[in-house]
């Protein structure tokens, strides 16, 4: 492996993961919500958070594509939409990170002309300095980042690394 730094510890993003559930579980209590995991990258961040959530959830999975050698493309293809009908239900999206926004915004477009009764956004990174005019901010963020490309806990560099116990860049 390339040379590699440390960002975000195994230990912190454990202990940030359950406040984010615990913010979810005080917001959500006695209601019944849909979590709807982007796939790939937040494969692990969902499996961690669900774990911590003590109301009533579905999960479902969502996979698209919006990058090709770590830049952003400017397309987006959607590679597997949810399978069940999520009108008038509350939705959680689960993603891994935020960048430019294009992707959380391709995803709320899409989501909302299935007539969900509410869509939350729940963001592990939040890698601001880029964010494009009429892209939404999550709800829920677990960290805010320097605007380096990062990969580690199911984010991948080049397809590899997502199962790193940690949030990684590559040293500069
Ligand atoms: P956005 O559409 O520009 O907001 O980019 C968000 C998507 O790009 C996420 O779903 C990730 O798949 C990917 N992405 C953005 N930045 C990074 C990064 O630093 N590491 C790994 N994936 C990233
Ligand atoms: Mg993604």
């Amino acid at each position: 492996m390339e040379n590699i730094v440390e960002m975000i510890s195994q230990r912190e993003l454990a202990r940030r993961v359950e406040e984010l559930a615990q913010e979810l579980n005080a917001d959500y209590a006695g209601k019944e919500a849909v979590f709807i995991c982007l796939l790939k990258g937040a494969a692990v961040f969902m499996a961690d958070l669900m774990r911590h959530i003590n109301f009533d959830i579905t999960t479902e999975y969502m996979e698209i594509a919006s990058y090709s050698s770590n830049q952003p493309t400017g397309k987006i293809d959607m590679k597997k939409d949810i399978g069940v009908d999520i009108a008038g239900k509350d939705v959680v999206v689960i993603e891994d990170i935020i960048d430019t926004g294009a992707t959380l915004k391709f995803i709320r477009e899409h989501l909302q002309t299935k007539n969900p009764n509410s869509i939350k956004y729940c963001v592990l990174l939040d890698n601001p300095v880029r964010r494009q005019e009429g892209c939404l901010n999550p709800d829920y963020t677990g960290f805010t980042i320097p605007n380096r490309y990062v990969f580690g806990y199911g984010l991948d560099h080049d397809g590899k690394h997502r199962n790193l116990p940690f949030v990684a860049a590559l040293t500069i």
